[in-house]
């Protein structure tokens, strides 16, 4: 595979949206035109399994469906566009992947990593992201930031304390993979974010 997986991770209110846009854009500057995906979701399969994951009505969902499906939209993902584009040559930007799982479902739901381990295995084969951009803020402020947005989804409704093991499992796994991972402070006004956005891809451009 010849191409390149970047992915963005964050928890509420990290500024994740224009975040990812502003990546896209650098890349774009920079002659690369990114595949740019979402997860979960990214195929028509994988977005008929998100409807049904954020769907608030949708209370009975167990933990260990909840993971299972995460991966099933992940595999179908994978098969369909990430693979493929990266065999292409292509680069990849992808909203989330499975270190949201890690941070989700194990830090979150507090399922056990090396379930998660088990199924990250079969889905992904040794594929993994090349670089993982976290946007790193502290709960209570993201909370304020991202705010009454809209009807919030399944995972929105959490409480303040599932989004602090979010937080502490991001970490972790940043602290796992300091190859690949930059945490980016997203505490700061979106100016300075971008800024220091814009210094890890010129890094990171400059070392391929
Ligand atoms: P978002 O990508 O629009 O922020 O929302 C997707 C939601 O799905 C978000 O609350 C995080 C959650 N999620 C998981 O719980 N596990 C995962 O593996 C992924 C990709 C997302």
């Amino acid at each position: 595979m010849s191409g390149c997986f970047i992915t963005v991770e964050g928890g509420e209110g990290a500024g994740k949206s224009s975040n990812l846009d502003f990546v896209r854009r650098y890349l774009e500057r920079h002659g690369k035109q990114p595949v740019v995906t979402r997860e979960p979701g990214g195929t028509s399969l994988g977005e008929a399994i998100r409807a049904l994951l954020l769907d608030h009505r949708n209370n009975k969902i167990t933990d260990d469906t909840e993971l299972l499906l995460m991966f099933a939209a992940r595999a179908q993902h994978l098969a369909e566009v990430i693979r493929p584009a990266l065999e292409q040559g292509r680069w990849v930007l992808c909203d989330r992947f499975t270190d949201a799982t890690y941070a989700y479902q194990g830090g979150g739901r507090g399922i056990a990593r090396e379930r998660i381990a088990q199924l990250e295995k079969w889905v992904q084969q040794g594929l993994e992201p090349d670089l993982t951009l976290l946007l790193d803020i502290p709960v209570q402020q993201g909370l304020q930031r991202a705010g009454q947005r809209s009807i919030p989804d399944r995972f929105e409704r959490e409480q303040i304390a599932f989004f602090e093991r979010v937080r502490a499992a991001y970490l972790e796994q940043a602290r796992r993979y300091p190859e690949r991972y930059r945490v980016i402070d997203a505490s700061q006004p979106l100016d300075k974010v971008q800024q220091s956005l814009a210094e890890v891809l010129a890094e990171w451009l400059a070392q391929r």
